[in-house]
């Protein structure tokens, strides 16, 4: 019996081949879920092929524009305000404050605003059912642990004993409040700037295109609830641990190191000195220059998805690599590797956000820097994230200090015991309120 083989490139024209130039021949990366271990799962963008894809990326696309962004930050800095408050009532030094789990509120809020409509709660309320059921949902250990390997090892047996992938629990309550977000905005014409409202008039624009070409209104025409669904769902999924684990990460990073600390306190002072309230705009936010340099250069040390593949579609020779893919076979793209190789950085190890000025930025080497992938297939929600990254830590640090809990957290070293990126020492921090903030917190 045949195995599938796989490649591991090394040579980042190699990327630039498989990722872009021949991109037709590797659409799909390898399936996050088939379609007969979860319904919901396989209509994620995460896990669609071929056409399927490409379609929905298409219908996808104009929800992560500027303008679009420029229009969901409002609903993004009131989780801001939001994060604060929460941050105040516990900024005892005495008490380290967990920044991984403080994050996941955030972001579980952010997406709760701006993917799924609704307010989820998750940092006014500690036992949220939305941050709840999203905890467990993104929960990959014990019993959960086993029922994904089953799923691996054997998923007919799996259904034939009634197992689900996703605990019908958890599916059910996410699918309802889309479900009815949907129903309420369109027997009511309500609309709002969010991801949820973009798919809704995306739906009504394909039901008006069927119409206006005499075609029947039908699945194969328009997207469906388990569709719009599905990509909510996906949001959440991609959106949840990704911006949590890397706001902890860059907090740690700004504890460990008083220098830049200082110099991206300046930087986010004058920003919320000029704005109205401590209510940061979209301008404000782009223009946290330094800010941006230190999460770039933490993603190319510490890259939350360290690994990526992409599977051959279509049977392709190149022979200026001397290789001949096969259709199924499946490459692997080692991200981080290429980031902290010596041929491509100076002192590949060292901390060095200037590497990502503006000046110097445009001298990466091309397929050397890849924190959300590369090509069509790359992260649909980089800028999303992005936005959603500065916008916490901007609040974090024009209200408290940061402190490490132990000084045994940085350098950060991962522990490579687990799976997720935990560095040695923790999550935990120090936080104090600022003595003498630009804004009076109060007042947000
Ligand atoms: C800062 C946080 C994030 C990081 C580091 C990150 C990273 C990545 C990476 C590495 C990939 C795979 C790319 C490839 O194979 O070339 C990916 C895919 C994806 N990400 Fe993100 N991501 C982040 C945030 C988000 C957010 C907030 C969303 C949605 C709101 C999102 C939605 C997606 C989706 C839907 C895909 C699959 C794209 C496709 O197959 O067409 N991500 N992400």
């Amino acid at each position: 019996m045949g195995m599938t083989p796989e490649y591991l490139i090394v040579d980042k024209e190699l990327v630039r081949e498989v990722t872009v130039k021949q991109f037709d021949h590797f659409t799909d990366r390898q399936p996050f879920a088939r379609r007969n271990v979860d319904d919901l799962l396989a209509r994620s963008l995460l896990s669609l092929k071929g056409d399927d894809w490409r379609k929905m990326r298409h219908n996808l696309s104009p929800a992560f524009t500027g303008s679009k962004l420029r229009g969901m930050t409002e609903l993004m800095v009131q989780i801001g305000v939001q994060f604060t408050k929460f941050v105040s009532s516990r900024s005892n030094p005495d008490e380290p404050l967990d920044m991984k789990v403080t994050f996941r509120r955030f972001a579980a809020d952010v997406i709760a605003t701006t993917a799924f409509g609704t307010p989820s709660n998750s940092l006014q309320d500690s036992n949220s059912e939305f941050f709840v059921k999203g905890t467990s949902l993104m929960d990959f250990t014990g019993k959960r642990r086993l029922v994904i390997l089953g799923y691996t090892l054997a998923p007919k047996l799996m259904q034939l004993l009634k197992i689900p992938f996703i605990p019908a629990e958890l599916k059910d309550f996410f699918t309802n409040i889309i479900s009815q977000t949907i129903k309420y905005r369109e027997e009511n014409n309500k609309s709002r700037p969010d991801m949820i409202q973009l798919l809704i008039d995306e739906r009504k624009a394909q039901i008006q295109k069927c119409k206006d070409a005499n075609k029947p209104v039908d699945s194969d025409t328009i997207m469906s609830d388990l569709d719009i669904l599905a990509q909510a769902f996906t949001f959440f999924l991609a959106g949840f641990e990704t911006v949590s684990a890397l706001a902890s990460i860059i907090c740690i990073v700004i504890a460990g190191q008083e220098n830049v600390q200082i110099k991206l306190r300046l930087e986010v002072d004058e920003a919320f000195a000029n704005s109205e309230g401590g209510k940061l705009t979209y301008d404000a936010i782009q223009g946290l220059k330094y800010l941006d340099m230190v999460i770039a250069e933490v993603q190319r040390l510490i890259p939350v998805a360290a690994f990526g593949d992409r599977v051959c579609t279509k049977d392709l020779h190149l022979p200026e690599f001397g290789i001949t893919f096969k259709e199924g076979d499946i490459v692997g793209i080692p991200f981080y590797a290429f980031q902290v190789e010596k041929r491509y950085y100076e002192d590949p190890e060292e901390f060095i956000p200037e590497r990502f000025s503006e000046e110097r930025k445009a001298k990466v080497p091309p397929f050397t820097y890849m924190p959300f992938g590369s090509g069509p297939r790359s992260c649909i929600g980089n800028r999303f994230g992005l936005l959603e990254v500065k916008i916490a830590l901007a609040y974090t640090l024009a209200f408290f200090d940061l402190e490490l809990n132990t000084p045994d957290q940085y350098p950060i070293r991962l522990d490579r015991k687990k799976l997720d990126n935990a560095p040695i020492g923790g999550f935990l921090l120090k936080l104090r309120s600022r003595e003498n903030p630009v804004v009076d917190p109060e007042s947000l």
